[in-house]
């Protein structure tokens, strides 16, 4: 077989910044750790596996809805069009665009290396047609890829309702630096979360086959095999609920007892039934994510649903003014 080929750009910034940052978040109160240290290796496989469950609704329903307007989306690609997509994985529902759409390059970017290159190569094999880049970087930096296929009109696709994992102001200063992404005529194709009834939501952050607790848990095994940490995993278990009030799931590991984990010199002690806030996953009316998406310099050009409302995928442009 022909090796397909895949243009590949690293641009993840070294090692140190992370520590440090773990640092930060252990050493504060209340303790956090930082989300983008989920997507290892492992954690992406853990999530990948998270996307097939019967009670994470998102992904599939996602695509459903990508699939059942697929007619209203292939104009958003009639001319020469880059597909962009923030945190690429594993993902399937990049194919259905693919097939859609069919664009003239596709840029692949996400934190986690191998993965991304595993899919990338996937992906140029099954379409020969198409120009694929891949870049290893942290979305939530200003990104410019002028390395990939700059002539071409862009249209970057943010799946997953990962714009939920941002707190609200951040989400909006996030959707603001894009704008520079996506250029004057560049369209933005975003899926988000809906609120809806707790114990959906509950049921999708707190799977039966305990995935989401093993995703959760990877982040301190990830301590251990990569910065020598020194502590016991079994020794914390998954929390998550959704907080009506603030309209978000929180994620957060619970100390099962009294217990320290160390890293290099610093020791911190934990009580037990102590915990770190791991993640937040905030949920949208579809008024409320327009809004944002205004304040942010969008123009909401068109929004699509399930029937069940449980998941909504919007269509934004850059505002002229
Ligand atoms: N963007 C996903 C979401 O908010 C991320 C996610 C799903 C997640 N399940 C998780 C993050 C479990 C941490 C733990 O739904």
């Amino acid at each position: 077989m022909r090796e397909a080929s895949v243009q590949f750009h690293d641009e993840l910034p070294d090692h140190a910044g992370l520590r440090e940052e773990v640092l930060r978040g252990l050493r504060a109160r209340p303790r956090r750790l930082p989300p983008k240290l989920f997507y290892d290796r492992r954690g992406s496989e853990l999530f990948d596996a998270i996307c097939r469950l019967p009670e994470y609704y998102l992904t599939r329903t996602e695509m459903a809805i990508l699939r059942a307007n697929s007619t209203a989306l292939a104009p958003l690609a009639a001319t020469p069009t880059v597909l962009i997509e923030l945190g690429s994985g594993a993902s399937q529902k990049i194919r259905l665009l693919l097939d859609t759409l069919r664009p003239r390059a596709y840029v692949g970017v996400d934190i986690s290396r191998d993965f991304l290159l595993q899919s990338t190569r996937r992906l140029a094999a099954d379409y020969p047609w198409l120009k694929v880049y891949a870049v290893c970087t942290d979305f939530c930096q200003p990104l410019q890829l002028s390395c990939c296929a700059p002539e071409l009109k862009r249209l970057v696709f943010f799946p997953g309702s990962s714009i939920g994992n941002f707190e609200l102001e951040e989400a909006a200063r996030f959707l603001r630096q894009l704008r520079a992404l996506l250029g004057a005529d560049g369209v933005l194709l975003i899926g988000v979360d809906l609120k809806k009834d707790t114990r959906v939501l509950h049921a999708a952050y707190n799977d039966a086959q305990g995935v989401t607790a093993e995703f959760n848990l990877n982040l301190l095994r990830r301590l251990q095999r990569e910065m020598g940490a020194q502590l016991d995993a079994g020794g914390f278990r998954h929390e998550s609920f959704y907080d009506d009030k603030l309209g978000r799931i929180e994620m957060h590991l619970v100390s099962r007892r009294a217990q320290q984990i160390r890293i290099g010199h610093e020791v911190f002690h934990f009580d037990k039934d102590e915990r770190v806030h791991t993640e937040n996953s905030y949920k949208y009316s579809v008024e409320e994510f327009q809004a944002l998406a205004r304040r942010a310099g969008y123009d909401p050009q068109s929004v699509w649903t399930d029937a069940d409302r449980l998941f909504s995928v919007h269509c934004l442009r850059v505002s002229r003014s």
